[in-house]
């Protein structure tokens, strides 16, 4: 079984491997299954035969889970069954849910064992791993949380069935960003027909991008350094899914902002690696952008976690696995918005 080793204070294990849940089991004898709603019921069915659950827990699809509401709900359910200290969480579903059923294993007792069965590939390659669990607030998103890092983490390729075609590209640009900033081999790889569950080679793929995010939070669980260049293209997008309201999803946004990042990379002295962002791009197929001005975008990305008091720092790349992080003048933000904007309409005049 390809298992993967995720390493600091309470280190575990990332089983990547077809047919993974079914063969998964967890030492607690007391647990709770936390299920996302947008499962197919053959998947809820076969992680309640894998890990024989005292309660399932149904919560909403998406972000609609990550709220007070719906955490408050699901801590008195275990509360009402009696969950014990030593009993565990296990959390189901795509980055919401399993962010929403880890941190309700932190909040609950002040902290239960928890595991995760991601079944996005968003989820898979990116939230399952790494430890952050939390809800949103009206005032923004992730903005309250707890690092809690899961005892076990199953990757099942069969859960991405299931999965609707544009959930599954949205993810892929996390997989891509992983090839831009660390494994280069990732990038041919996600655009070959083969990039689909099932597919021959599918499987090493996953892993190795699982293994890119499982190497960095080994080394820096708690974002000290090299885990900001996991933002690799998020700086705008968070910007983008803020203007729009999230009419753009963040897996698109993640694919508009990486070729923007890679077009500043370029200005900033870098290698021109904006080629590579740009078939992404066509690989990808994103929702197109409504009209975008400068000075709002400017404005959210100003907001950005990676901003301090001396301006906002962007991940760029000097090349392919060569990501740092460095200050970009504002005109320099401004000009290559210019560049992106008209690259993104003859993409658009070609391919959308
Ligand atoms: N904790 C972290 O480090 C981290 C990292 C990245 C993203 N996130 C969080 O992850 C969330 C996004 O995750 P996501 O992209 O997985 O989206 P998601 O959780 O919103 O799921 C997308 C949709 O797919 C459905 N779905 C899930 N699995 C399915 C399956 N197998 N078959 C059919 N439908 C399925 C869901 O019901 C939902 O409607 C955001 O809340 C984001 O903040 C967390």
């Amino acid at each position: 079984m390809p298992q993967l080793e995720v390493g600091g204070a309470q280190p575990y294990t990332v089983t990547v491997e077809a047919g993974a849940l079914n063969r998964a089991s967890v030492p607690e004898t007391r647990v709770a299954l936390i299920a996302d709603a947008g499962l197919p019921t053959g998947s809820v069915v076969r992680a309640e035969q894998a890990f024989r659950p005292e309660l399932t827990i149904t919560v909403p699809r998406g972000d609609a889970c990550k709220t007070f509401e719906v955490l408050g709900g699901v801590l008195s359910r275990l509360a009402a069954v009696n969950l014990p200290r030593d009993g565990a969480v296990i959390g189901l579903g795509g980055g919401a849910t399993t962010d929403l059923a880890g941190f309700a294993a932190a909040c609950y007792l002040r902290g239960v064992a928890y595991y995760s069965v991601p079944t996005t590939l968003l989820g898979m390659v990116d939230a399952a791993v790494g430890g952050k669990t939390g809800i949103n607030l009206p005032e923004g998103k992730n903005l309250v949380g707890a690092f809690w890092p899961p005892r076990a983490v199953w990757c099942d390729p069969e859960l991405l069935g299931s999965l609707p075609p544009a959930v599954f590209r949205e993810g892929a640009a996390e997989v891509y960003k992983h090839g831009l900033i660390a494994d280069p081999s990732l990038l041919s790889r996600v655009l070959s027909p083969e990039f689909r569950p099932g597919q021959r080679g599918f499987e090493t793929t996953l892993a190795d991008a699982v293994a890119v995010k499982a190497g960095v939070v080994t080394r820096d669980l708690t974002e000290q350094g090299e885990r900001a260049y996991l933002n690799f293209g998020h700086t705008l997008a968070h910007a983008i899914e803020a203007v729009t309201r999230h009419g753009i999803s963040h897996g698109d946004a993640v694919g508009y902002g990486m070729h923007y990042a890679a077009l500043l990379s370029r200005e900033m002295g870098g290698a021109d690696l904006s080629g590579h962002t740009r078939r992404f791009l066509e690989w990808q197929q994103p929702r197109p952008l409504p009209p975008l001005d400068f000075g709002e975008l400017n404005a959210y990305m100003a907001r950005d976690k990676k901003a301090d008091s001396a301006g906002v720092r962007f991940v760029l790349l000097h090349d392919l696995a060569r990501p740092y992080l460095a200050r970009v003048p504002e005109e320099t933000l401004q000009s290559g918005f210019g560049e992106w904007q008209a690259e993104l309409g003859s993409l658009r005049s070609l391919n959308f």
